[in-house]
């Protein structure tokens, strides 16, 4: 017969902050973030997103001090998402050389070097109508994307990104950028793909924080949120692809995706605590029901626990300052 209460009484194992902090299995620490910020061109202040606090719209013209500053905290990584004033059909300043896109990763590695610089790969913040690509009819025609995604992702490589971020979540991105990216001498340039991405009413605020101009929604390109086979499905195509990190967005209310793909492959996974998320959580706070910096600790330590190696949270810049 196995051993019971009353001899057994894990309450032994939480008696004191000690024993609690021994004991304990998961932590993170600043070398698992990554700060997504919003550079907007054409202007000259920082900028309020009203449904994110605390998180601001930086005018490009003082990007390079933010990165310093960024660096100085300890922040290790950031993703950079342009604010364009040069949206077209198609989203071509992205692959300009000149753009938006370029400029940013160029003054993010001037500025600080070391700092691991990711470039959102996508064209929703560069296209009149606001899709993730080129428009045909009412939907997103995958492979005439497929074609621009693999230049935007060889001019952001060429101007100093170290990792090139696919969002579109078009079928064979992947592989176009790799091949896009080979075939320009950029074989060492990194891809981390956004492998699962769903269909998620949490990145309502990412909208408002990128200026986005979309009508209606992604439904045909992203996947419905509760298909859980197909969310691994997702991930493998993107690892037979030749990625080189997974990830999966949102995080919190995807455990269960971010474990089922930590089993299922032994490539590096990223798990996105997205706009909405961060955004239940200060409005939560705000209204004194719940406390931030608690609630901040939990949700990312819970993604940590659920198998991400690497965990995108706005919440980056706290942890740095008050600390975990
Ligand atoms: C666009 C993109 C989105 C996010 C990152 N890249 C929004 C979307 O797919 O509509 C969401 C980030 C967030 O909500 O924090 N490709
Ligand atoms: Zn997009």
């Amino acid at each position: 017969m196995s051993t019971q209460f009353p001899e057994v009484r894990p309450r032994r194992l939480r008696k004191s902050s000690a024993l609690r902090t021994i004991f304990q299995e998961v932590e993170f620490d600043l070398n698992d973030l990554v700060l997504p910020i919003f550079v907007e061109e054409g202007v000259s202040d920082f900028g309020v997103i009203a449904s994110m606090p605390g998180v601001l719209r930086i005018p490009e013209s003082k990007l390079a001090g933010e990165i310093e500053r960024y660096a100085r905290a300890g922040i290790r990584a950031v993703m950079t998402f342009g604010i364009s004033h040069h949206k077209d059909l198609v989203g071509s300043d992205t692959w300009n050389e000149a753009g938006l896109v370029a400029r940013m990763a160029r003054i993010c590695k001037d500025a600080a070097p070391d700092m691991v610089v990711m470039s959102d790969t996508c064209f929703c913040e560069h296209t009149s109508h606001g899709h993730c690509g080129v428009l045909h009819e009412h939907t997103v025609d995958n492979d005439a994307t497929l074609i621009n995604i693999g230049k935007q992702a060889v001019i952001a490589a060429r101007a100093g990104a170290d990792i090139i971020a696919p969002s579109a979540a078009m079928d064979g991105q992947v592989q176009a950028i790799r091949g896009a990216l080979d075939d320009a001498k950029l074989g060492d340039t990194f891809i981390m793909s956004y492998s699962t991405k769903f269909a998620s009413a949490l990145y309502g605020p990412f909208r408002e924080a990128g200026g986005s101009t979309l009508e209606g929604d992604r439904k045909t390109y992203q996947m419905n949120p509760m298909n859980r086979r197909e969310a691994v499905r997702e991930s493998l195509l993107d690892q037979d692809e030749g990625a080189d990190c997974l990830m999966v967005k949102p995080a919190g209310a995807y455990l269960d995706i971010i474990r089922d793909i930590r089993e299922a492959s032994r490539l590096p996974l990223a798990a996105y605590q997205v706009s909405g998320e961060y955004a239940m959580i200060k409005f939560a706070a705000a209204a004194g029901a719940i406390d931030e910096q608690r609630a901040s600790r939990e949700t990312v330590g819970a993604i940590k626990r659920a198998g991400a190696d690497l965990i995108f949270t706005y919440f980056a810049m706290d942890f740095a300052r008050d600390g975990i």
